[in-house]
């Protein structure tokens, strides 16, 4: 596997591999990485013949310093995992490498996608994860790009990215990857006390069990199950629920609230200490 730290090298080295037309899987991550991320590696190297990512906690995507302070990084553990799952190149840049001193990376506003749930909460988050996934984009020019859903509404952004740039990459989803105990993973989830990482499978227990509501009456309306996921996260001391939101799969806006829930997505964040859980649900 090549470590490329530089724009240049990146380019020069994936030019040298890809000559004759060869398929180009590329994963985006900020590092700390872990079995979900896995997945994503597994499909990139299994669906294309080359498969590179890039590791690069993106600064202008974080509007809390102190998160951006605490968030997790290894780089010496995260190349064992891209070299066990086949990674021909990954890209590792400072920040000054991605945004050099007087530079002007080219920005994108994603409208309604970008000012609700995520983009309510974290004002300029996305902006950020346009401008450095843009950035990636035009660099590592993929034939294809894996996502997690996990992270929903930031796939319907990039899509969006996608169409905006007119290039042509397909952006495949994967599906959440859990803990035996069903919590979704993430690289927060290292941060959680050994009380809260052993309480956290609670917030996926709560949404699995509204599923489960909704489909033993699919004309269950939103407002039914908003009140039931409201109150169970209530109920726990140590969880502070920041949004429950129902909305819609494409264009992610809120589903009224007497509407049934069927067909609409449950998008969730909960707070354990300092930690910011995300997680979500079809219904
Ligand atoms: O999902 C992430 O880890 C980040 O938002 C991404 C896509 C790598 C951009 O920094």
């Amino acid at each position: 596997m090549k470590i490329c730290t530089t724009k240049d090298e990146l380019h020069r080295s994936l030019s040298a591999l890809r000559k004759g037309g060869k398929s180009v899987g590329f994963v985006p991550t900020m590092g700390a990485l872990h079995e979900g991320h896995a997945s994503l590696f597994k499909a990139a190297r299994r669906e294309n013949d080359i498969f590179v990512a890039s590791v690069f906690v993106n600064p202008i995507q974080f509007n809390n310093p102190d998160d951006l302070k605490n968030y997790p990084r290894d780089f010496g553990a995260d190349t064992e995992i891209l070299e066990e799952n086949g990674c021909d190149i990954v890209f590792h840049p400072t920040p000054e490498e991605m945004y050099p001193e007087g530079s002007q990376p080219k920005t994108y506003a994603f409208g309604a996608l970008e000012s609700v749930m995520e983009g309510a909460q974290r004002p300029g988050h996305f902006a950020g994860v346009g401008v450095v996934v843009g950035m990636l984009f035009e660099l590592t020019e993929p034939t294809r790009a894996y996502f997690g859903e996990k992270d929903f509404q930031q796939v319907a952004v990039i899509r969006d990215l996608v169409r905006q740039m007119g290039i042509d990459v397909q952006i495949v989803s994967c599906p959440i990857k859990r803990g035996e105990d069903g919590l979704a993973l993430s690289s927060r989830n290292a941060l959680l006390t050994p009380e809260n990482r052993a309480k956290a499978p609670f917030i996926y227990a709560t949404l699995s069990a509204s599923a489960e509501i909704v489909k033993a009456n699919p004309q269950t309306s939103c407002a039914d199950i908003k009140k039931f996921v409201e109150e169970r996260i209530a109920s726990q001391a140590e969880m502070k629920l920041e949004y429950f939101e129902i909305a819609h799969p494409d264009t992610l806006q809120t589903a009224p609230l007497d509407a049934p829930a069927q067909g609409n997505v449950g998008f969730i964040v909960v707070w354990m200490g300092k930690v910011r859980l995300i997680d979500n649900i079809r219904y």
